[in-house]
This record gives structure tokens, sequence and C-alpha cells, in this order.
């Protein structure tokens, strides 16, 4: 375990620990992700298996739930698990334990306490729950590049529903998520993520997909 983040855990990240983290895959990833963000979970998996590279280093992990879909048929991962909650690095290490696996306390809004370099970045259900603008926000980008071997690429996803049409279901998780502040996006649009991944890439493969941003970028400007 390396990294410590010595401040004080912010909304979006302080919710995971032993009463949720069992329920999150149900809860979030196979019912708000297809049923309130219009985006179907195989869309996600795949990302997962076409960019996951032989270094990689995975941001806001929560269960892990993406690295143990993306590896059940590897038998070999270098894989850095970094998350502001020290609770999720260790119950996605502990499910992740035949790789050779890193865990990092760490703010992605700081410097990382992770060297790399890494072939791959994944920040996927991250900037939705930190709090500040998307410009603010994207400040994650900027340590990323700091840590990304040369030919690396940083792939994500983030709801960015400010502007959008949500289904009625997407509205109510919407609303109550930024109430308890598990979420921090109402205001996140996809243009400003747009911005904020080409202003820093060369390479971008953006989309939005139900109200979902979902991006790949290479060679950091
Ligand atoms: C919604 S979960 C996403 C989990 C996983 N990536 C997925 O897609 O299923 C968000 C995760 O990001 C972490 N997190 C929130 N804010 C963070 C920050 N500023 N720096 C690092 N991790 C953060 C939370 O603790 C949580 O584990």
């Amino acid at each position: 375990m390396s990294g410590n983040t010595g401040g004080e855990i912010h909304a979006g990240a302080r919710y995971y620990g032993a009463l949720t983290l069992p329920i999150y895959d149900a809860a979030v990833l196979n019912i708000a992700v297809p049923f309130g963000w219009g985006v179907p979970l195989e869309t996600e998996r795949g990302m997962y298996r076409r960019l996951v590279g032989t270094r990689h280093l995975d941001i806001g992990v929560a269960t892990g739930y993406f690295l143990r879909k993306t590896l059940k048929d590897r038998q070999e991962a270098q894989i850095t698990l970094m998350d502001l909650n020290e609770n999720a690095t260790r119950y996605a290490a502990d499910r992740l334990k035949r790789f050779d696996v890193t865990q990092a306390v760490g703010d992605a809004l700081q410097p990382f306490p992770v060297s790399g370099p890494f072939d791959s970045i994944a920040m996927f259900h991250l900037l939705h729950c930190m709090p500040g603008t998307v410009a603010e926000k994207a400040v994650a980008f900027d340590h990323a590049i700091r840590v990304l071997a040369p030919g690396g690429v940083c792939f994500g996803a983030s709801v960015t529903p400010a502007g959008q049409r949500l289904n009625p279901f997407g509205r109510l998780v919407l609303k109550g998520s930024n109430r308890t502040g598990a979420l921090n996006n109402a205001q996140d649009t996809h243009d400003a993520l747009r911005t904020a991944i080409e202003s820093r890439f060369h390479d971008t493969k953006i989309e939005l997909q139900g109200v979902m941003t979902l991006w790949e970028a290479r060679r950091p400007r």
C-alpha cells in the first residue's frame, strides 16, 4: 500500500464501505448504468477488454468489477488500484489477489501517489463523484498524463447529464445522489468534458451514450 491523502474524504468517496461495496455491482452497475444512464454494461466491459494494457492503473475502483471481468481469463497482470477510500482499494485488491496488485490511497485531484509508467489508466464512473466543475475535475487528467507511458491510453466514463434528457428513473437517481453528495455532476456537460480531454490529448475518441460520456485518449499534448 502506498500513498496517503491526509485530508478529509469528500462525500463522493465516503459511501464505499462494508455495507455498500457488496451491493455496488448490483445496484450501480447492473441497474443505474443501463436503466438510469442509458449505457449497456457490455459497452463498458468491452472498453476494458480492449484497452487494459500490461501495466494498468485503475483510479476510483469501488469493487474492481471491470478488472475482475476483464482479467478472468488472463494468467498475469500488473495492476495498480488507486482510490481516495481505502475500503475500496482493499475490497478490490482482495478480489484480484491472484494478480500482481499494488494498492494506493490517493485523491485524483492531487498529484498521484504512484509513479508508473502505466500503459493504460482507467477512470470509470469517477469524475461524476468528484467535487467541482468539469474544468476543476479535469486536473485529474494532468496528473494521469504524468504517469502515462509513451503510447499509453487514458480511458473512462462519466455521467454528464446537464442539458440532456433523462428518463424518470435517471432523474430520480441523479437528484437523490447529488443531494447526498454521492454524485456531484448535476452541472457536468458532455461538451465541457470533451473540451477538457481534447485540450490535453492529440488522439481522442469521445462519445455520448445515453447521458454518459465515454472516452479514450492518447498522445498527451
Ligand atoms: C462510482 S465508483 C466507480 C467504481 C468503478 N470505477 C466502477 O466503474 O465501477 C467511484 C469510486 O471513486 C472513488 N473516488 C471518488 N472520488 C475520488 C477521488 N477524488 N480520488 C480517488 N478516488 C475517488 C470512490 O471512493 C469510489 O471507489
